[in-house]
């Protein structure tokens, strides 16, 4: 028996894939990093990376998993045997560190979603835990209230229970999911936006954020670096989910439309974004605090709070809207394991997402411990957040980049970058020319590579471990995370690389094409 694989319905993969790239990283750590390296440095970094690294690599991951038909590791395995299955797991496994932390994130924006009903605006400012911190934002205040107590402990499960729930029949129920919460988001974004457009002074945070800075730009590849990781995350590339929803689709489908779709869905979403917080910054002269979840939990809800009316009304909206960009995002990092897991040992589904499930849950707990470690708060609080930048520094910061620079060189050059840009020219009514080739082979690897070594040099320079603010003093927390990512990765991708592949019956294996160009096997 041929294993019949998951098929998206019409709209399904359109609705899936941008679900998987809007998400956090869209409504909010845009414009953290943007406003973090001086705002109109920001976008034209960002835009070079949106041309020559994230279209290309988007074709790219799209039309592996569309020809191979099956998940990350496996589909690269076809294009360089077991090194390039190594790369496949090592990057899925990096990349669950990011979905386990981007869960408790999720799990925090939960409670303070329960909070923006009522407890989170009328808090008085002070932590119980923090007693030396003296008065905070009302924001500050409740968020680090939330997270040093025990509601984590429920809202981090809740959060991982919609997860299971949302992939438990495959790309059924994630469709059926994704088609209520993509176009619910857009609703709520334009919703938000045109509040922030519509206050007194609102737009001139808009110019800020367009204005470039040509000076920064050329003189700081810490700049590049940020822009090309933000990139990768907010388009969900390098974490193998664009593979594992395309082998999903039928092999007539055309895979240069999707990826322009879906590329300009996720950053006009994202400009969006970025557009309704600058103005909501500028609007109240909030000087946002340095890192991304700082935006997300005190500095936003400090704008809308000033809000001349409803305030309550668009708290909610903010995190009802938080909560569904980050479950479809979730959820396709989910899938894409669940779907290599599947493709490699041939498990049944269910068994294999209760098996992930925990595990994550018990990864999701890890970064949401409330133990305080620096109560005197210069140092940002919890044992669990301070794991959690140091760890998101290696996945997203390292991590990404590193996977997309040696899937360019297994696909450009193992497989070979005319043979993919053959096959998705075959159905697609945009014809990719040899530029594709030249990116993909050289121009991309080159630029991951000095952004990687260049972009790195700042902080290896500095005396602060890995560029992290929560570091004060534990040095140590960041020598273990350092070594929890490269152990549990590099050991984890080796154990699955050496495994022993399922044969399915009525398949050619590895080395020869899975079946001939433009038919599907199951179609
Ligand atoms: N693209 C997502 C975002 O912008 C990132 C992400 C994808 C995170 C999948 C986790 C899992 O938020």
């Amino acid at each position: 028996m041929t294993q019949k694989r998951d098929r998206w319905g019409t709209l399904g993969f359109i609705f899936a894939a941008s679900g998987s790239a809007i998400g956090l990283g869209n409504i909010v750590f845009f414009s953290a990093n943007a406003y973090k390296y001086g705002a109109g440095a920001f976008y034209i970094p960002y835009l070079v990376a949106f041309f020559v690294l994230g279209i290309p690599i988007m074709i790219l991951e799209l039309g592996l998993g569309n020809k191979m038909q099956r998940a990350f590791p496996e589909s690269l395995s076809r294009c360089a045997g077991k090194p390039g299955e190594f790369v496949g797991w090592w990057g899925l496994l990096s990349a669950s560190f990011i979905t386990m932390y981007y869960i408790t994130i999720l799990g925090w924006a939960l409670g303070m979603w329960v909070g923006s009903f009522g407890g989170l605006w009328a808090h008085p400012g002070t932590v119980a835990a923090f007693k030396d911190a003296g008065k905070m934002a009302f924001s500050q205040a409740f968020f680090y209230h939330m997270i040093s107590g025990k509601g984590v402990l429920i809202y981090v499960p809740i959060i991982w229970l919609l997860n299971v729930l949302i992939v438990w029949r495959g790309a059924k129920s994630i469709e059926e999911a994704v088609s209520i919460f993509v176009p619910l988001m857009w609703i709520m974004m334009i919703i938000l936006i045109l509040r922030g457009l519509t206050l007194p002074n609102g737009i001139q945070g808009v110019y800020r954020l367009f204005t470039p800075d040509f000076k920064i730009i050329f003189s700081d590849f810490s700049v590049w670096h940020g822009a090309f990781s933000q990139m990768f995350f907010t388009l969900s590339l390098g974490f193998g989910i664009m593979t594992a929803y395309a082998s999903y689709l039928p092999k007539t489908s055309d895979q240069t439309n999707n990826a322009l779709m879906v590329c300009s869905m996720n950053c006009g979403f994202e400009f969006i974004a970025g557009i309704a917080i600058f103005s909501l910054l500028f609007a109240f002269a909030i000087v946002p605090a340095g890192g991304t979840l700082s935006m997300t939990f005190w500095t936003i809800p400090r704008g809308i709070v000033q809000f001349p009316f409803w305030h309550r009304v668009f708290g909610v909206l903010f995190f009802t809207l938080l909560l569904m960009a980050g479950l479809s995002s979730s959820v396709s990092l989910f899938e894409a394991i669940i779907s290599a897991v599947i493709d490699k040992f041939g498990a049944s589904r269910k068994k294999v997402i209760l098996i992930f499930a925990v595990l994550g849950c018990l990864g999701s707990f890890i970064f949401a411990l409330p133990t305080v470690i620096d109560p005197k708060l210069d140092g940002c609080g919890t044992l669990g957040l301070t794991l959690l930048d140091m760890i998101d520094h290696w996945s997203f910061g390292q991590g990404l980049l590193i996977v997309g620079f040696f899937e360019c060189i297994i696909v450009g050059w193992f497989y070979g970058a005319k043979k993919i840009r053959e096959y998705v020219n075959h159905h697609s009514n945009l014809h990719l020319g040899v530029w594709f080739d030249i990116i993909i082979k050289f121009v991309a690897p080159i630029m991951i590579l000095v952004v990687l070594v260049f972009g790195n040099l700042k902080d290896f320079k500095s005396a602060t471990v890995y560029g992290s603010s929560y570091i004060s003093g534990h040095a140590w927390v960041a020598g273990a995370a350092l070594g929890i990512w490269l152990f549990a990765t590099c050991a984890g991708a080796a154990v699955l690389t050496l495994s022993k592949t399922y044969e399915y019956e009525g398949e050619e294996r590895r080395g020869g094409e899975p079946d001939a160009e433009g038919k599907s096997n199951d179609e």
